[in-house]
């Protein structure tokens, strides 16, 4: 009885064992596992050993940074390693992983090119790779991610022009390409991304005209273009813009007037102009327009006139600086009872303060 007893348990034992690690292999889709396989032989370095989990005692479901889904529960979903000082470069295996809905490897130390691959990747959701050190260009078969709501490819050295083909990925919610050394004009095409909330292209070698097509973007609450080389007016159907709240437009070469439409955007609470050739007088009435303003930055431009008398009349205001311009007239008095204000540079323009009274202000 015993012999038999024993026979049957070593034989479960062996049944046992032989489901815990059977079923890791059975279930695994062996497509998603060589995709990661490959993505791993290319991180030449992880000193925080993040990926010594990938190994074939766990499942792949199971390794870190890895997460697979719900009712394909043996296909990736997700691969998230932010912060983990890898490098090496980004293994174009990963448009092997069809189910794969976010992909975020931020804040890492790799090199190399953006592979076109991933455009095959029609799930894809969410692509972070922001602060690394990724060159060439931004691949156009990005246009084909049609469920793509976020784009963060912001702090590294991708060079080349912005895709139009972009503008197919109608989903866009977020797009952050600042810091890197892109070149040529903004594709009016971006014009088309109704769900677009932020639109952050700052600190490239961006140049031409702003296109007016980016007035249609009615959800844009970041409209964030400054340290380029834009050039000419700021377009005037900017005032259909009603959800923005920052406007960053300073360090490039906008000349013109401030469009009266802009004073339609009652939403803005950070404008942003500064270091260009903007000429022409402030509405005196301005926070009658802009009740909820915060951070008004115009230096360096060529702006004339009298600060607005209503200026105090914002009461959220915090930073003022308006210095380099031609502002002529005197600072309004009333403007140091602002209980938010602690910037205001006013340096450098025309001001007279004949009478002790001029500078009530301070
Ligand atoms: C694995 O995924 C590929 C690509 O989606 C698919 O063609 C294949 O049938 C899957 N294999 C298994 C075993 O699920
Ligand atoms: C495989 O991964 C497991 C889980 O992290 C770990 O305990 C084990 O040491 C790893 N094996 C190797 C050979 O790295
Ligand atoms: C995707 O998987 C197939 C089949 O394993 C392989 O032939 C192909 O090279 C892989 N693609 C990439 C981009 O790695
Ligand atoms: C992308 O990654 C960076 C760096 O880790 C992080 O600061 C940022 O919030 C991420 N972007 C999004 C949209 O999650
Ligand atoms: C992606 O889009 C390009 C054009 O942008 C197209 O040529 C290509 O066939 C599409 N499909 C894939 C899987 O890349
Ligand atoms: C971008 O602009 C900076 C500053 O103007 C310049 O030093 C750099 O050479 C430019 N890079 C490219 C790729 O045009
Ligand atoms: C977008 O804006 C441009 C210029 O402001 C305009 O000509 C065009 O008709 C608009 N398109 C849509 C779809 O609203
Ligand atoms: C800025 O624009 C002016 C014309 O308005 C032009 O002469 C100048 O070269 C431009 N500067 C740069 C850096 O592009
Ligand atoms: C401001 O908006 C109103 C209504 O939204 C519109 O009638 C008016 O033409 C706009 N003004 C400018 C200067 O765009
Ligand atoms: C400031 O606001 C007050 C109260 O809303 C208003 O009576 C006054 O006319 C405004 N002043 C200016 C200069 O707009």
């Amino acid at each position: 009885m015993d012999g038999v007893n024993f026979f049957l348990t070593f034989h479960l034992l062996i049944l046992c064992s032989s489901t815990v690690l059977v079923p890791v292999k059975a279930n695994n889709n062996e497509t998603d596992l060589y995709a990661l396989i490959s993505f791993k032989s290319l991180i030449s370095g992880d000193p925080l050993g993040m990926l010594s989990s990938w190994n074939n005692t766990l499942p792949h479901c199971q390794w870190t940074g890895v997460m697979c889904g719900r009712s394909h529960t043996d296909r990736v979903t997700a691969l998230v390693l932010n912060s983990k000082e890898l490098s090496g470069h980004i293994s174009p295996s990963l448009a092997n992983l069809t189910f794969l809905q976010k992909l975020s490897l931020s804040d890492n130390k790799l090199t190399g090119s953006i592979p076109d691959d991933l455009g095959r990747l029609s799930r894809l959701r969410f692509i972070n790779f922001s602060i690394n050190s990724l060159e060439g260009r931004i691949p156009s078969t990005l246009g084909n991610c049609s469920n793509l709501k976020v784009l963060s490819l912001r702090n590294n050295n991708l060079g080349g022009t912005i895709p139009a083909d972009l503008a197919n990925c109608k989903k866009l919610t977020i797009v952050n390409l600042r810091k890197n050394v892109l070149v040529g004009a903004i594709p009016p095409e971006f014009g088309s991304l109704q769900q677009l909330t932020a639109l952050t292209l700052g600190n490239n070698n961006l140049t031409g005209t702003i296109p007016p097509e980016l007035g249609n973007l009615t959800n844009l609450q970041g409209l964030l273009l400054h340290f380029n080389t834009f050039k000419d007016s700021i377009p005037s159907s900017f005032g259909k813009l009603q959800s923005l709240e920052s406007l960053y437009l300073y360090d490039n070469n906008i000349s013109g007037k401030i469009p009266n439409s802009l004073y339609n955007i009652s939403s803005i609470i950070d404008l942003e102009l500064s270091t260009n050739q903007i000429h022409g007088t402030l509405p005196s009435d301005i926070c009658k327009y802009f009740p909820d303003l915060q951070t008004l930055y115009l230096y360096e431009n060529q702006l004339s006139g009298e600060i607005p008398i209503s200026l105090p009349n914002c009461s959220f205001l915090s930073s003022i600086d308006i210095q380099h311009n031609s502002f002529t007239g005197t600072i309004p008095p009333s403007i140091g009872k602002l209980s938010y204000l602690y910037w205001l540079n006013a340096a450098n323009n025309q001001f007279s303060a004949k009478i002790p009274n001029d500078w009530d202000f301070f």
